[in-house]
Formats: C-alpha cells, structure tokens, sequence
C-alpha cells in the first residue's frame, strides 16, 4: 500500500493535490484540508473475498467486555469496556479527563491488564506527580511522553497493549502530513490509524480530546463518527462535582450517566446523587421546589429555584435560566399568566437547578411552574414535598414515563409527599407506591390549589 497526501475539500469532496483557498468545485472559501489518501498498489480488487450473506448465516458475537473496579464507568459505557473499541471522551480543559484515565489505568492494571497511557501533554515527571496525588504505587503501567503517532503505533507494535490511552488526541500528529497538530485533518488521520489498530488487536482505546465550552475546536467533534463510543465529561470548574455523559455508543444505551466528585485524592463515584444535589437545600424557602427526573436509567432529585422580581428594564424584564430550557420556561410562564392569571409583564424571572445540574426533560415542568408561583406568591412548600409531571399548553398535566422509579427515588429520601399527574397515579400497582403520600393533579390549577 502506497499513501500519499490530498487536497479534500470538506464540504463537497472535491480532491487536488495543490492547497487552494476557494475549492473550484463548490466555490467554498477553505474548506481544503490535506488528508492522506492510500492507494491499492496492485490494480484490480480481488473479487471471491466479499459476498452478501444469508441473516441466519451470520455468527453471533457475545461481546467481551471488560469491568473496572469503578461500576459507574462500567454503567456508562453500556457494562464494561468492549474490547477493541474506539472511545472517545471530550471535555473542557482541566475538568479531570487525565484524572479519570489515571483512575481507570490503576484499576485496570491492578486487574492484570497490561495498559498503555500516552501522554504527549506531560512529561513523565508530572505524571509522576499527578500519579503520587492519586496515590499510585508500583502499578504496572506503561507511560510514553510522545507525541509523533507513528512512534506511537511502534510502540503498540511492541507492546501489544490490551488497553491504550491517547491523551491527547490533539496533540498527536502523523509525519506524513505538514499540517500542524490539532487541526482537523491530523486528528482524522490520528483517530483513523489508531482505529484500525484498536481493531486488528481488539486493543480498547481510549482518545481524549479537549473541547472548549462553545465547541470551537473543532478536531474531536470531527471524530465522533469515526469512533465507537462518545463520552462528554461535564461539569463546573468551581464545583467540585463531574458529569460523565454518553453522547453515542454503539454497544449500549446513550442515556447513561455517572457522578461523580474530585477530591484531593482524586474522582470518587457520587454513591447516592440525589442526596448530594440536595444538601445544600434551604428548608422552607419562597422559589425552591424537589422535582423527581430521570437522568438516563437512573432518578435523581433536584432542586428548581425560582426568583421573580420586579424589573428595572421597562418593557423588557428579563428571563434568565441555567440549566433548564429557556423556551420551555417562557412556555410554561405564559401557561401560568393564561390559566391561573398571574401577570409577569413587569417582572423579572430567573430560574436554576441548584448544583449546576441540566434537566433536559419535560416532567420537570410542574416543578418549574410550582417555583415560579411560590416565588410570586412569596410562599413556601413544604420542604417534604416532591413533585414531577409534564405540563401540556391547555394547563393539563400528562403523564411521564417511569412513575415508579421516581417514587421510590423520593421515598427513598425521606420525601412525605409527592405530587404527580392523575394519569401517571390511575397506573400505578400498589407496590410502586413505596410508603409515600402520592396526590394526582389532572392541571395546573388543581396543583396551584393545593399549596397556595
Ligand atoms: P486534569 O485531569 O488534569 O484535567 P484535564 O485532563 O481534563 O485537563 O485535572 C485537572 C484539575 O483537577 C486540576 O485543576 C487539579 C484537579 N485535581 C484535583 O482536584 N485532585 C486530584 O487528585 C487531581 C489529580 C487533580
Ligand atoms: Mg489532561
């Protein structure tokens, strides 16, 4: 196989040899990136290796996985890592990616898996060092400061790792191409070699890549559809708590989450969510509402907060929220003027889930609604109170999915009382109930009406 260098034109495909800054294909202004183009070197492809099969034909695979010692890394990737897989984990600067491969290359190498973790970021010495805060001993991993891929793929040849640690896909580049490391099209080329040699040797590999809060850098969203598996790890720098997210996974659910918190000592599993974004709850303040949402499988308790206030900004009061949808919120805010007559014309609302949590799902639209009039009506719920449930246009509360869970959750913290839709409460077999009040509401001012 002959490789040599090509021109690419990113948005119709177009190929030269010669860098242009317009394509003359589509007229795009650059969007030509160099990319290395391989070439059969024997002519005519060979015609009797490839056929179509029969269905009942195709031999089933049980896909070897293997555990770690941390269960949630294990949950989110679907039940351990799939041999041979491509993985890809994004995040911000400094939010704890080196951290959490370190992490996962201890346990694995405790467990007898020969590991190899490329850092072309850091020297030895300050892996050294972030392995002696993580309390690192004789582990038997095998460290490689290097940054040229093709030095890297040697190593592999050598080494024959079970697991590999790209750490950071940015900053390893292909000799093969002049263009500078980071740019798409040397972490393509990165990722597409890395690809082929996670397969031939069923070698786990994980990529990290840098992304900045906007998405800016480009290089690794370019690769999502090259790898396997795409984990985002989320988070506040001035929180101490993690979101490790599946954004695609091609051997499991993409709804699977993991929490965690970074210690001095490290990321430690959250062991119990709900608690942890709970804690910091004022008891019986106007404005603060629990509601039960589904993160993935699993329930979490959050905490909405509301804060209406008179505007200064004539005719243009403000509508903030973090974390939750800003056209959901405006949705259910006109819901609550229309049906239950409140007026927020001169009024600014801001609303947040506490703990820098994002709730993405409707069933948090009543736990929205019952903020907002609480902090309109400067009055409190009772602190023991739960609530979930979806707010349709008319005001009717619709049912959301998994009631069940979200009970249990709540009972499970002690919560007395939860209020859900009517729908969701006819359906229920009495041993979902678990020991907690539960009051249907059918619409928004039945649920008004209870507390206020
Ligand atoms: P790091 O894993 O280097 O982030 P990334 O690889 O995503 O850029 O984590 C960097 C931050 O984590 C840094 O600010 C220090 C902090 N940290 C801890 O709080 N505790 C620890 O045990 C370690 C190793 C890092
Ligand atoms: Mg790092």
């Amino acid at each position: 196989m002959k490789t040599k260098v090509s021109f690419v034109c990113q948005s119709c495909g177009f190929q030269t040899p010669k860098w242009m800054g317009r394509c003359p294909s589509c007229g795009e202004w650059n969007t030509l990136i160099e990319e290395v183009v391989e070439e059969e070197s024997s002519p005519g492809l060979s015609l009797t290796t490839s056929a179509p099969v029969l269905y009942g034909e195709i031999k089933e695979v049980t896909q070897q996985r293997i555990q770690t010692g941390i269960n949630d890394f294990n949950q989110v990737l679907g039940g351990g890592i799939v041999k041979g897989s491509l993985v890809l984990i994004g995040g911000e600067p400094g939010i704890g990616k080196s951290t959490l491969m370190l992490q996962i290359s201890r346990d694995l190498a405790s467990h007898q898996k020969k590991v190899l973790y490329v850092s072309g970021e850091e020297s030895l010495e300050q892996i050294k060092l972030r392995g002696e805060r993580l309390g690192l001993r004789q582990e038997k991993i095998y460290f490689f400061s290097e940054t040229i891929l093709e030095r890297i793929l040697q190593a592999v040849e050598n080494l024959s790792p079970e697991i590999l640690i790209l750490d950071s896909v940015q900053t390893v580049y292909s000799s093969q191409l002049t263009s500078s490391p980071g740019t798409i099209s040397q972490v393509r080329e990165v990722a597409n070699r890395i690809f082929r040699q996670a397969k031939a040797r069923e070698m786990a590999t994980f990529l990290i890549g840098h992304i900045t809060k906007e998405g800016t850098l480009a290089g690794p969203k370019s690769l999502e559809h090259i790898v396997d598996v795409v984990l985002s790890f989320e988070g506040e720098r001035d929180h101490s708590y993690r979101v490790l997210r599946v954004l695609k996974n091609r051997f499991g659910p993409v709804s699977e989450l993991a929490i965690f918190e970074m210690s001095e000592e490290g990321l430690k599993s959250v062991e119990n969510p709900s608690a942890f974004f709970l804690r910091e709850r004022p008891g019986h303040e106007p404005g603060s509402v629990v509601v039960c949402t589904l993160k993935g499988t699993r329930p979490l308790l959050a905490e909405i907060q509301a804060l209406v206030s008179s505007s200064l900004f004539l005719g243009n009061p403000r509508r903030m929220t973090v974390g939750l949808d800003r056209f959901r919120a405006a949705m259910l805010m006109a819901i609550v003027e229309k049906k239950l007559g409140y007026s927020f014309a001169g009024e600014d609302v801001y609303l947040n889930v506490a703990g820098g949590l994002a709730i993405e799902e409707p069933a948090a639209d009543l736990g929205i609604l019952l903020a907002v009039v609480s902090s309109v009506k400067n009055r409190a719920l009772p602190p023991e109170v739960a609530v979930f449930g979806e707010i349709g246009l008319s005001g009717e509360i619709r049912s959301v999915t998994q009631p069940g869970l979200r009970i249990k959750e709540a009972a499970s913290l002690g919560f007395k009382t939860l209020i859900l839709p009517q729908g969701n409460k006819n359906a229920l077999t009495q041993e979902k109930r678990a020991g907690i009040e539960l009051i249907g509401v059918k619409d928004v001012r039945q649920a008004i009406k209870l507390f206020f």
